[in-house]
C-alpha cells in the first residue's frame, strides 16, 4: 500500500524521488521519506503527514546525490511518527531500506539482532528487515563480480515470511539499488544513463516508458547503466522489457480541483476506450481479445463465480444480475476476502472471474490463487496493465481507462459495469439472446458515453443538493435489482470521503430495521428508474416520507412521482438496462463528490484509506 521510489543515475535524484512520490502519494500519506546517498553517507530526510511536509524537511538537508530511495508510508507496525517512516538504516549506518508489506516473522528476527547489539530507533518491521540485511551484509565476503549486497539481500530473504516489496541501498556501494518482490508490486523503470525503481508506472514515466514488471521470487540490482534480474534460488531471469502506453499527462489533475473530479467527468471518454473494438462486425455481440476460453468453452461454462473487493465487488454484484438476467446462467459473487478463507463449494464447469482496479488488491489476489489451486481457470477484468492479478490470471479483459489517481473509484467502477454488460451480452449471444436484441443491446452500449454526458450537465444541481445535505451524518442508499449495488456503492463513496455515515439497502428491505434510522436528519437517496417495479420503489419512499425523511429521488426522465413526495430530484435519461447502473452511478458518484468538498475533506487521500490495498 505504501509508495516506492529508487532512482541511480546522473541527476539529482532527490528532487526526482520527491516527484515520483508526489505521484504515489495516494497509495499511502502518513509519513513519507527519502535517503539519498552523497559524500559518504546517507543524507535522510522524513516527516510525517503529505509529501508536502517531506519536500520541506528535504529543502533543509540539502540533498545533492545522484543515488536515493524514497517512500510513502501507509501505517502497518508502528504509529505515524518522523521514526517510524521510511527509509530506515541499519544501526551500523551501512544500509538503507525502503519497504512495502508485511515482514510476519520480525518478532524472532529481532530478537536476535538484539542479541547480536544492533538497535532499533523505531517500532515497525521495516527496520528489522534492514538491520538483519546489514548483518549478512557484514559477514558476506567481497567476490570479484558479484554484488555483495544482492547477495546479503538474498540470503536474508530467504529467512522472511510476509509480503515485501523492497529497496535497498548499501553506504559503500553509492552505485547501486538491490530490490526485490514478494506480494508487493515493483517496476524497474530502464532510461539513459540511469535506472529506477517505483511501486507504481506513475512514478517513473516522466522519465522512461520502457520498463519491467518484476515477479514474485525475482531480485533486481541496478546501476545507472545496467540492470540484472535473477531469482532467490539464483537463477537468471532474460527481462521481459515492455512499454507503457500512456504518458505523464493522463495522471495530472489539469483543470480539475480534485483527482476524483476530473475521473467523475472522464467517464465519457474512458467509457469509449474501455469498448474500442470489442464488438463484433456483424454489432451483435461483444468480443475480448485475451480471454484465451474459446466460445465452445465458453458454451460449456454451467456457473459463474465473481470474487472481488469493495467498489470492484459492487461492479461484480451488476455483473451478475446481467449475466443472470440476458444469459440465464447462475453467477454467485462473494467478498474476495471471504473467499479465500471459506471452504466454498465450487461446481465443475465454473469460470472463475475476479475484477481489480489496481490487480494488486492481495484479498483478490488471494482469492484467484485460491481458485487457481483448486484447478479452476480465472480471468482477471483489471486496469493496471502489467499488474500482479493481469499477470497470474489465465486470462482477462483490460479495463483501459488509464490510471486512476483519486482513491475513491469512479471511472474504474463504470468500466468495470461496462465490461460487465459485454461479458453478459457475449455469454447471451451464445445462448437464447437473439440478434435483433444483441444489436440493441450493442447500440444501447455504445450510446452509453453520451447518457453520461448528459448526466454531467446536472453537475451544478447535484452540487446545490449536496449543499443542502452536507451536514447531515447519516444517508441511506436505496434501489433494487442492478440498482441495489449502486446503492451499496454511493454509501461506499460517501462514507469514504466524507466520512459521513451512509448505508445501502435494497430499497423494499428498508423496512426489515433500518426503517428506524429514519428522521428529519436522516435524508434517503432513492435510485427510481422507471421500469416495472417504479411503483413499489414509490411506495417504500412513502413509508420514509410518513417519518418525516427527507428523500433525493433519482429518477428517469419525465417519471411521475406524487406532488411533493421527493424533496429533490435528479434525473437520469431512459436507457436500456445493461446501460442503467452506468448512468446511475453518475449522480450518486457527483452527490458524493460535492458533500466532501462541501464538508472541506481531502476528497483524493481520505483518511486511513489508501488506493490499492496490498496488505491483508
Ligand atoms: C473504491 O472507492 C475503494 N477505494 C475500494 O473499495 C477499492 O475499490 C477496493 O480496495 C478494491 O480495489 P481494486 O479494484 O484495486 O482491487
Amino acid at each position: 500500500m505504501c509508495g516506492i521510489v529508487g532512482y541511480v543515475g546522473k541527476q539529482k535524484a532527490a528532487p526526482l524521488i520527491l516527484e515520483g512520490l508526489k505521484r504515489l502519494e495516494y497509495r499511502g500519506y502518513d509519513s513519507a521519506g527519502v535517503a539519498v546517498w552523497q559524500d559518504g553517507h546517507f543524507e535522510v530526510a522524513k516527516k510525517t503527514g503529505r509529501v508536502a511536509n517531506l519536500e520541506k524537511e528535504a529543502a533543509r538537508h540539502k540533498l545533492v546525490g545522484s543515488a536515493g530511495i524514497g517512500h510513502t508510508r501507509w501505517a502497518t507496525h508502528g504509529g505515524v511518527t518522523d521514526a517510524n517512516a521510511h527509509p530506515h538504516l541499519s544501526s551500523d549506518g551501512q544500509i538503507a531500506l525502503i519497504h512495502n508489506g508485511v515482514i510476519e516473522n520480525y518478532v524472532s528476527m529481532k530478537k536476535f539482532l538484539l542479541a547480536k547489539d544492533y538497535t532499533f530507533k523505531s517500532e515497525t518491521d521495516t527496520e528489522v528487515l534492514c538491520n538483519l540485511i546489514a548483518y549478512h551484509y557484514a559477514k558476506e565476503p567481497a567476490v570479484a563480480g558479484e554484488s555483495r549486497l544482492l547477495e546479503s539481500v538474498r540470503k536474508t530473504l530467504r529467512h522472511v515470511e510476509g509480503t515485501y516489496g523492497i529497496v535497498v541501498m548499501a553506504l559503500d556501494l553509492p552505485e547501486e539499488l538491490v530490490t526485490a518482490r514478494k506480494g508487493s508490486p515493483l517496476i524497474l523503470g530502464l532510461g539513459e544513463g540511469e535506472n529506477l525503481v517505483a511501486s507504481d508506472v506513475a512514478a517513473i514515466v516522466s522519465r522512461t516508458q520502457n520498463v519491467v514488471y518484476l515477479k514474485d521470487g525475482e531480485i533486481a540490482r541496478l546501476t545507472p547503466k545496467n540492470f540484472a534480474i535473477s531469482t532467490l534460488d539464483e537463477a537468471d531471469i532474460t527481462p521481459v522489457i515492455d512499454k507503457v502506453n500512456w504518458s505523464i499527462a493522463d495522471a495530472e489533475m489539469g483543470e480539475y480541483a480534485h483527482f476524483m473530479e476530473k475521473e467523475i467527468f472522464e467517464q465519457p471518454v474512458a467509457l469509449e476506450n474501455a469498448m474500442r473494438g470489442r464488438f463484433s462486425e456483424d454489432g451483435s455481440t461483444a468480443q475480448f481479445g485475451g480471454l484465451n476460453i474459446t466460445p465452445g468453452e465458453f458454451r460449456g461454462i454451467e456457473r459463474f463465480m465473481f470474487c472481488a473487493c469493495g467498489t470492484a465487488l459492487h461492479a461484480c454484484m451488476v455483473t451478475e444480475h446481467l449475466i443472470e438476467n440476458f444469459a440465464r446462467i447462475p453467477v454467485e459473487c462473494d467478498y474476495a476476502s471471504e473467499f479465500r478463507y471459506r471452504n466454498t463449494p465450487l461446481f465443475r464447469n465454473t469460470l472463475f472471474f475476479v475484477m481489480s482496479q489496481s490487480g494488486e488488491t492481495i484479498d483478490t489476489l488471494a482469492a484467484l490463487r485460491e481458485a487457481k489451486r483448486k484447478g479452476y481457470k480465472v480471468l482477471a477484468v483489471n486496469n493496471v496493465v502489467g499488474s500482479t492479478i493481469a499477470r497470474e490470471a489465465d486470462g482477462g479483459i483490460y479495463q483501459h481507462v488509464g490510471p486512476e489517481v483519486g482513491v475513491a473509484s469512479t471511472k474504474a467502477f463504470t468500466s468495470q459495469l461496462l465490461i460487465g454488460a459485454m461479458l453478459a451480452l457475449y455469454i447471451g449471444r451464445m445462448r437464447d439472446l437473439s440478434f435483433g436484441a444483441g444489436v440493441r443491446y450493442v447500440n444501447a452500449l455504445k450510446g452509453a458515453p453520451d447518457l453520461v454526458r448528459q448526466v454531467l450537465k446536472q453537475a451544478p444541481h447535484i452540487r446545490t443538493i449536496a449543499r443542502r445535505y452536507a451536514h447531515h451524518t447519516d444517508m441511506l442508499f436505496l434501489g433494487r435489482l442492478s440498482l441495489f449495488p449502486i446503492a451499496l456503492e454511493g454509501a461506499l463513496k460517501l462514507k469514504e470521503i466524507s466520512y459521513l455515515h451512509a448505508e445501502g439497502y435494497p430499497a423494499a428491505e428498508m423496512k426489515h430495521g433500518p426503517i428506524a434510522l429514519i428522521s428529519e436528519k436522516c435524508p434517503s437517496v432513492f435510485l427510481a428508474p422507471k421500469g416495472e417495479i417504479f411503483n413499489k420503489i414509490v411506495s417504500s419512499m412513502q413509508e420514509i416520507k410518513a417519518r418525516k425523511g427527507p428523500i433525493i429521488a433519482i429518477v428517469t426522465e419525465g417519471a411521475e412521482l406524487p406532488p411533493g413526495l421527493a424533496d429533490e430530484i435528479i434525473t437520469i435519461p431512459e436507457c436500456h438496462e445493461a446501460v442503467l447502473p452506468i448512468v446511475a452511478s453518475i449522480p450518486v458518484q457527483l452527490l458524493s463528490y460535492y458533500i466532501a468538498v462541501e464538508r472541506g475533506c481531502d476528497v483524493d487521500k481520505p483518511r486511513n484509506l489508501a488506493k490499492s490495498v496490498t496488505v491483508e
